[in-house]
């Protein structure tokens, strides 16, 4: 199959393009990147093979594939919250061409067989790429490692105990040690469970008005500064997963400017929403870590905008209403993301916080380069992992229009600017706005 995808704005921090041209892609490949390709004179329409489907794609944006280094897919185990074929829908209506998975399946991705069951499924499904992310310890139980060599050979890309920490700090420095021997990214949960135990909430004015336990910004900043401190004792580098907290923006920044290898996320709802969006005990809202202050929030932008924080990622953590249709307590935590993060993150742009080409280096250059997988790029020669952006296209959030299964996002009804109208994964559309 050809595709000439003419006229766009064609974005590319990875060769900083930005630049109204046009792509050709020819056999699952980028083959041109040029102005007027197949109508410069020397060669007229009449040249290009009858094959070629021409898309008019004057006023879009035409980027690398959106990469979400963080995922919840929920298979196996969690079907009825989400599988890797309704998760892989949602990846590719949110403009994402590829998601990195994380662990928290039932059984826990800690072995081959569960790893490589992802991958089939994900190809099965056949819509965006899935990078298996295995478990640091067995079961994520935070005691003996997972085979990590044989994990990698299966095909996971990076290793994680998400949704909780690893909270043994020798463990910890074994995990980045031989992650780092192999190539693997190691993604860390940050959290002391002992300073968050209880907490439901971020710990504030908003908690104490509530009377809900309060799980405070400094369970989240004293991991990023354990992690930290092993990864420049041990000269690995660790990837801070969801950063939430002002502290741990700060930690970070600290960190980078004396050489430590430290790369680190943050999800939209943590630039967008503060812990007021709780105070309707909408269980929509409860996110771990929790939606933090108004000075957090700030940080976290300006985190983004000076390049502390590489990538945007979703936390994409899909539940079903039985599981956030009780009280608040009890709830379970997390928000879905892909269907809604490149209209949030494209409010950063509006905002003055981040440059259109900044937005998609954290959202697909930054994340392909810390997992060291395929896409990122529209170089010549490179898997056409595509996303179209409509820049200007007015549209409201309705999670009952959703391909996720997931209905559990606070920003139901927000009226946003911008979204992916056209995913293409190796060559092929996956997703078209209808
Ligand atoms: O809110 C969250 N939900 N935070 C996590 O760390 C895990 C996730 C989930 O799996 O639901
Ligand atoms: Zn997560």
């Amino acid at each position: 199959m050809r595709i000439l995808l003419r006229g766009g704005r064609v974005i590319d921090p990875s060769q900083h393009i930005d630049e109204k041209m046009d792509l050709l892609i020819e056999n699952g490949k980028i083959v041109r990147v040029a102005k007027n390709i197949y109508r410069n004179g020397a060669e007229s329409e009449a040249d290009a093979p009858s094959t070629l489907k021409i898309l008019d794609l004057r006023g879009k944006a035409v980027v690398p594939g959106l990469v979400d280094m963080h995922t919840h897919l929920r298979e196996p185990g969690y079907e009825y919250k989400e599988t890797i074929r309704t998760g892989g829908a949602a990846a590719a209506a949110g403009g994402f061409t590829a998601v990195a998975c994380m662990p928290n399946t039932d059984p826990v991705n800690d072995t081959r067989s569960v790893t490589e069951f992802i991958i089939r499924q994900a190809a099965e499904s056949n819509r965006v790429r899935v990078y298996p992310v295995a478990a640091i310890s067995r079961k994520s139980e935070g005691v003996v490692l997972s085979e990590f060599w044989d994990l990698k050979d299966a095909g996971a890309v990076a290793v994680s105990d998400d949704g909780k920490p690893v909270m043994n700090g020798a463990l910890m420095r074994r995990a980045l040690e031989y992650a780092c021997s192999l190539g693997m990214t190691v993604i860390s949960h940050c959290e002391d469970t002992g300073l968050s135990a209880g907490g439901v909430m971020n710990e504030g004015f908003v908690s104490t008005e509530l009377g809900l336990q309060g799980s405070p910004a400094v369970a989240e900043e004293a991991m990023v500064s354990r992690d930290i401190l092993i990864a420049e004792f041990t000269g690995t580098a660790v990837h801070i997963a969801h950063v939430s907290a002002a502290g741990s923006v700060r930690l970070i920044r600290d960190a980078k400017s004396r050489g430590v290898r430290v790369t680190a996320e943050t999800a939209p709802h943590y630039f967008t929403l503060t812990d007021e969006a709780v105070r309707e005990y909408d269980a929509n809202a409860k996110v771990n870590p929790p939606l933090r202050g108004i000075e957090d929030v700030a940080a976290v932008r300006e985190g983004l905008r000076d390049g502390t924080i590489d990538v945007i990622a979703t936390d994409h953590a899909p539940h079903a209403a039985t599981d956030k249709e009780v009280e608040f307590d009890d709830a379970a935590s997390g928000m879905v993301g892909l269907e809604t993060a490149l209209g949030l993150g494209l409010k950063l742009v509006s905002d003055g916080v981040l440059t259109l080409s900044e937005l998609i280096r954290k959202m697909s250059v930054n994340p392909v380069r810390i997992l060291n997988v395929t896409g990122g790029t529209l170089r010549t020669g490179s898997a056409a992992d595509v996303t179209v952006i409509d820049p200007e296209r007015r549209w409201s959030v309705d999670r009952e229009r959703f391909h996720s299964k997931g209905r559990n996002t606070p920003f139901h009804g927000w009226d946003l600017k911008g979204k992916a109208v056209m995913t293409i994964v190796g060559g092929e559309v996956k997703f078209q706005e209808p």
